[in-house]
C-alpha cells in the first residue's frame, strides 16, 4: 500500500505587515530585508485568532479538496511550536471542532520541520494499513513569541497554517522515499528562551544551506530518480538564498522552485503546506509530477520526501 496526499489547504491571517511597516518598529530597511531574505511582507494573526483558529481553517480547506469527511479521519496531527496552550493540544481542539469523532489526535513539536515529521509519521500508519485517512496540519502563530525589539529575528517571521489529508493511493503514486534527522547539539542556535525566539542567524544559515540541498538530493536518489527529474521543489520558506541553494544543487529551472517567502515570511511548520496548497491551486503541481518537500528547523531538525503527485 502506498501513502499519498489526497487534498491540501491553507489559511493566512488578513493583516499584512510590510517591510515598510517593520521600518517603523525596529532599525531596519526594506532593502536589507529583501536582499538578505527575499521577504517583502508577512501576515500577523489578530489577538482573537490563536494557532488552533488558523489550523482549523486550513483543515477545512484540505478536507474539502480531498473530498473526505471529518468522520472518516483516523488520526489528526498538528505540527506547531506555538500551541494555544500545552494541553489540551491544538490537535484535540481541531478534532472537536471538526467533529472527527473516531480520530486520535496529537501535536508534533519539530519547529519548522514539523510538517515533514507529520507527513512521514502518517505514511507509516497508512502503509501498515493501521489507519486510512490522516490529517496533518502545520500551524504557527510565531508573532506571539517574537521579540518585536530584536531586528535580527522579528523581520523574519509570520503567522499561518497549511494542511494535507493523506491516505492510500495507487502503487505508482504517493511518497517514494523520505529522510528525517536531528542534531540536538545545534539546538542553542535557534531556541525559545523565556517567552521569545533567540537565534544565531549565521549558524542556522550554515546548517540550512548544507542540509536542505543534501536532503533534497538524498530523497530523489533513494526514489531512483535523477536530480533534474524533479518537477517541483517545495523547500521550507525561511530565506530565498537557502531555497536557491537547494534548487541549484538539484540543477532544476527557477520556475520549478516554490516561492512564497516574499508574501508570508517564515511561517515555521506552516510554510511547506502553505506552499504545497498554493502549488496545487495555481496549477504548478500536476498529476504524475515528481515533487520534493524539504524542511529544516530549530532542534535542530530536518526532513524531506520525494513523491509522485496524484491518487
Ligand atoms: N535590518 C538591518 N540590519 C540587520 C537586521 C535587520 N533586520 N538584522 C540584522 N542586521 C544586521 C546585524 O546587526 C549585523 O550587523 P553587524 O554586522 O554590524 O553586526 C548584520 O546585519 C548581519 O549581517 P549578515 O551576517 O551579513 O546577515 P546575513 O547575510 O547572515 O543575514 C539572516 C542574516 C537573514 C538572519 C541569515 O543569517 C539567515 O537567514 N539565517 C537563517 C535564519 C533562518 O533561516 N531562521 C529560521 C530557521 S527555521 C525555524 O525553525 C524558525
Amino acid at each position: 500500500m502506498k501513502a499519498g496526499i489526497l487534498g491540501t489547504g491553507h489559511y493566512a491571517p488578513e493583516k499584512i505587515l510590510t517591510n515598510f511597516d517593520m521600518e517603523k518598529i525596529v532599525d531596519t530597511s526594506d532593502e536589507w530585508i529583501r536582499t538578505r531574505t527575499g521577504i517583502e511582507e508577512r501576515r500577523i494573526a489578530s489577538d482573537e485568532e490563536d494557532t488552533s483558529d488558523l489550523a482549523y481553517k486550513a483543515a477545512l480547506n484540505a478536507l474539502t479538496e480531498a473530498g473526505i469527511k471529518a468522520e472518516d479521519l483516523d488520526l489528526i496531527m498538528v505540527a506547531t511550536v506555538t500551541p494555544d496552550q500545552s494541553f489540551p493540544t491544538v490537535s484535540c481542539k481541531i478534532q472537536d471542532r471538526l467533529g472527527a469523532n473516531k480520530a486520535a489526535a496529537m501535536d508534533i513539536s519539530a519547529a519548522c520541520a514539523g510538517f515533514m515529521y507529520g507527513v512521514i509519521t502518517a505514511k507509516q500508519f497508512i502503509e501498515t494499513g493501521a489507519y486510512k485517512h490522516v490529517l496533518i496540519i502545520g500551524a504557527d502563530k510565531l508573532s506571539k513569541i517574537t521579540d518585536w525589539t530584536d531586528r535580527n529575528t522579528c523581520v523574519l517571521f509570520g503567522d499561518g497554517a497549511g494542511a494535507a489529508v493523506m491516505g492510500p493511493v495507487s502503487e505508482e503514486k504517493g511518497i517514494l522515499s523520505f529522510e528525517l534527522g536531528s542534531d540536538g547539539s545545534g539546538g542553542k542556535h535557534l531556541a525559545q528562551e523565556g517567552s521569545h525566539i533567540v537565534m544565531n542567524g549565521r549558524e542556522v544559515f550554515k546548517f540550512a544551506v548544507r542540509q536542505m540541498p543534501e536532503s533534497s538530493v538524498n530523497v530523489v536518489e533513494k526514489a531512483g530518480y535523477a536530480k533534474e527529474d524533479v518537477d517541483y521543489l517545495i523547500p521550507h520558506q525561511a530565506n530565498i538564498r537557502i531555497m536557491e541553494a537547494a534548487r541549484q544543487r538539484l540543477g532544476i529551472e527557477p520556475e520549478k522552485l516554490a516561492v512564497n517567502v516574499n508574501k508570508y515570511g517564515n511561517t515555521s511548520a506552516a510554510s511547506i503546506p502553505i506552499a504545497l496548497s498554493e502549488g496545487v491551486k495555481n496549477g504548478k503541481i500536476k498529476d504524475n509530477d515528481l515533487v520534493v518537500l524539504v524542511g529544516f528547523g530549530g532542534g535542530l531538525t530536518w526532513g524531506a520526501v520525494a513523491l509522485k503527485w496524484g491518487k
